[in-house]
């Protein structure tokens, strides 16, 4: 029998380092559009949504952050966005990602070190479900500002219902304080996994930024 999706998504939360995420999503790509949808995943909705509201259709090239097996991807296809890059350190999760066909390329990468774009790349990023705990380090938003042209929008969802992720919003106001960045919109909070009654007190927000120049 298979692993139940909440198992799998406990071990992406707590994985101590990244070999052990690595490893566990390599255990749940197969599975895991099956699961988060089962459980009503609601992040890359509002994430394209909110790309819909801030980037024009016209802008090109789009960052896909920890874009797994490409659900946000997806979307921005659907919505008319015709360049649209994935990264993600999980090539098991890249290579369902690929096989959507939604991204003109597609690379492995990692969140919290160098990324391997020049400066400026791209007209804007969005990260849905990728700056959450065991995941990417809020240090990785200055990689992303740096790869961000001037005026590019940045477009990601956070936890906002406790404590632990308070790094996050510590290190993108920080960035908005030294004037890399601004926040143009946050979003409502809402239940990102709204059928699945162990996931029910969990509040997640989405934020946009546009940085400076
Ligand atoms: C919960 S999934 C979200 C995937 C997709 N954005 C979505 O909304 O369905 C998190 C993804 O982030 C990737 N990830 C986690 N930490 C990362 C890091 N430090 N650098 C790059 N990708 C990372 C994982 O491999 C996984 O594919």
């Amino acid at each position: 029998m298979s692993e139940p999706s909440q198992d799998f998504l406990e071990k992406v939360y707590s994985a101590g380092d990244l070999d052990e995420l690595r490893d566990s999503y390599a255990a749940w790509a197969e599975q895991y559009d099956r699961d988060v949808l089962k459980m009503g995943y609601q992040t890359p909705g509002l994430v394209a949504a909110m790309v819909a509201r801030h980037v024009e259709p016209s802008a090109q090239p789009l960052l896909d952050c920890g874009a797994g097996t490409g659900l946000v991807g997806l979307l921005l296809a659907g919505l008319g966005y015709r360049d649209v890059r994935a990264m993600d350190l999980s090539e098991d999760m890249l290579a369902l990602a690929n096989a959507r066909g939604c991204y003109s390329e597609i690379r492995q990468g990692i969140l919290g070190e160098p990324l391997e774009y020049p400066d400026g790349a791209f007209a804007a990023a969005v990260a849905g479900g990728v700056f959450t705990r065991g995941h990417a380090p809020a240090e990785a938003y200055d990689e992303i500002a740096r790869v961000l042209r001037p005026g590019g929008r940045f477009i990601v969802s956070e936890r906002v219902d406790n404590d632990a992720n308070a790094h996050y919003r510590a290190r993108r106001e920080a960035l908005a304080a030294d004037g890399v960045w601004r926040c143009l919109e946050a979003s409502e909070a809402i239940q990102p996994f709204p059928l699945e009654p162990s996931e029910a007190h969990v509040r997640q927000q989405v934020f946009v930024y546009a940085k400076a120049g």
